[in-house]
């Protein structure tokens, strides 16, 4: 693509482009979900000409979503939704390679961060996609005006389906969106197969660290948290689960991880990884009891769950130590090793999830974008659950792609599943 036809962006480097593609395109043999919406979608057209404004992750594999988008006939223009997420080669194969207006850079400032969300809000789209609902709410706060084009949106993750729910309660969500992460084919897949291989990844890439034989504290015994646990014990590590859901906590226990409140799990850890959407959960306690060479990581969405002003406070002396690894002295002697700034460890010191995932993620949300188109005129500016055969259908594919085949009910099972009548 020649320079005078780029679409508008800002990124790292586009002399990266070639390298990007490369990866855009093993991610994409990866995703054979996706491939298959997006051969249907070239086919069909049922975006066409419709705009979407995307803040996502900027990865191979949100590269491959775009693009399924782009063969459905929209016009997408891309942010990052986390200023240290950004892959930079892909960043640049989307502009030079695929023609899509993208606007991200790993260890982006705070300000660069939002001005690239304003890039995309100037596109004024009819339809956003969000990772942690940055867009959406830039939009109602900074940018009323431009709400009356959308017509719908959609959310990725946890933390951003949470916020968006407190948008709706206190009446000031202004457009429909369908909480992509309520799937049951996201959430029990991505969220923890995904998170739970990535967050080892990263931490593992950061320090090269030998699991087997050492205690590791995951926080927070969520989708996210089981998954983590359970591959940081399948590498041989001690797991020890804090929560403060007694459901949860019970459930990790009969896991047969060990249970117990944060501040004295934290004087066990070696390694103690967040990942409960929460704030503050790695806070002064935690950190008194820590031991030397502890290591910190968060895997939730936002750097907020290590209290890193509280960490600075405590410091005499900072080091980067490694790429990722940032060393804090404490007044006492005592070293603490923090990862990626606190960000999404996986996303920043790794390459997020495998493509194999988020392939269902993805299949998802572009679902999700034609179910919008379609339906927009009868929704109300709620949050949404994904529609059950969405759902189905991309567990389906799925399954099919992988070459697994299961049994169907036959007629007397289904009958006998919907009677009332038979008993003991
Ligand atoms: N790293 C990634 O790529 C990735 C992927 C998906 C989701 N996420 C994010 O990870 C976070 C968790 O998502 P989830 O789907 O597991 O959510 P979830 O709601 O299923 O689980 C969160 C758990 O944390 C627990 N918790 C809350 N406060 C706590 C505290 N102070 N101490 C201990 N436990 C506490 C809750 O009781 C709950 O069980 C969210 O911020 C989500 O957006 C990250």
């Amino acid at each position: 693509m020649s320079s005078k036809t780029l679409p508008r962006h800002d990124v790292k480097d586009l002399s990266l482009a070639q390298h990007g593609r490369l990866r855009i395109e093993w991610a994409a043999t990866q995703m054979p979900v996706l491939r298959i919406i997006r051969e249907r979608f070239a086919r069909e057209r049922p975006l066409e000409g419709l705009r979407v404004g995307a803040c996502l992750h900027v990865t191979t594999e949100t590269a491959n979503l775009m693009l399924t988008l782009q063969a459905g006939g929209a016009e997408v223009a891309l942010c990052a939704s986390n200023p240290l997420s950004t892959q930079d080669d892909v960043a640049a194969a989307l502009v030079a390679e695929y023609g899509l207006s993208t606007f991200a850079m790993k260890g982006e400032a705070n300000e660069t961060y939002y001005r690239h969300i304003g890039e995309v809000l100037a596109t004024r789209p009819e339809v956003t996609l969000d990772d942690g609902a940055d867009l959406v709410s830039t939009l109602h706060r900074d940018a009323s005006g431009l709400i009356d084009a959308v017509i719908g949106g959609a959310e990725e993750t946890t933390t951003g389906v949470i916020r968006l729910r407190s948008m709706e309660q206190n009446g000031v969500l202004r457009y429909p969106i369908v909480a992509v992460n309520e799937a049951a084919t996201k959430h029990f897949f991505d969220n923890r197969y995904g998170t739970g291989q990535s967050t080892l990844d990263g931490i593992i890439r950061a320090t090269n660290l030998l699991l087997a034989g050492s205690t590791f504290v995951v926080a927070g015994y969520g989708w996210c948290g089981r998954g983590i646990a359970m591959r940081a014990r399948g590498l041989g590590a001690n797991v020890i689960v804090t929560e403060v859901d007694p459901v949860r906590a019970l459930e990790a226990l009969m896991d047969g991880y060990r249970v117990m409140p944060s501040a004295r799990a934290a004087a066990e850890a070696d390694v103690f990884v967040t990942a409960t959407g929460d704030l503050n959960v790695i806070d002064l306690p935690q950190l008194t009891a820590m031991k030397d060479g502890a290591i910190l990581a968060n895997s939730g969405h936002f750097n907020d769950e290590i209290n890193i002003p509280v960490l600075e406070s405590l410091a005499v002396e900072k080091r980067t130590v490694r790429d990722f690894v940032v060393e804090y002295r404490l007044a006492d002697g005592r070293r603490v090793y923090l990862l990626a700034d606190g960000r999404l460890v996986n996303l920043s010191a790794a390459e997020g999830h495998p493509a194999g995932v988020m392939d269902m993620s993805f299949a998802n949300q572009a679902l999700c974008v034609e179910y919008i188109r379609k339906n927009a005129h009868a929704l109300e500016p709620k949050v949404y659950v994904v529609p059950p055969e969405i759902d189905r259908e991309v567990a389906r594919l799925k399954l099919q792609a992988m070459g697994v085949e299961i049994d169907q009910l036959t007629d007397e099972q289904r009958k006998y599943l919907a009677s009332w009548e038979s008993g003991t």
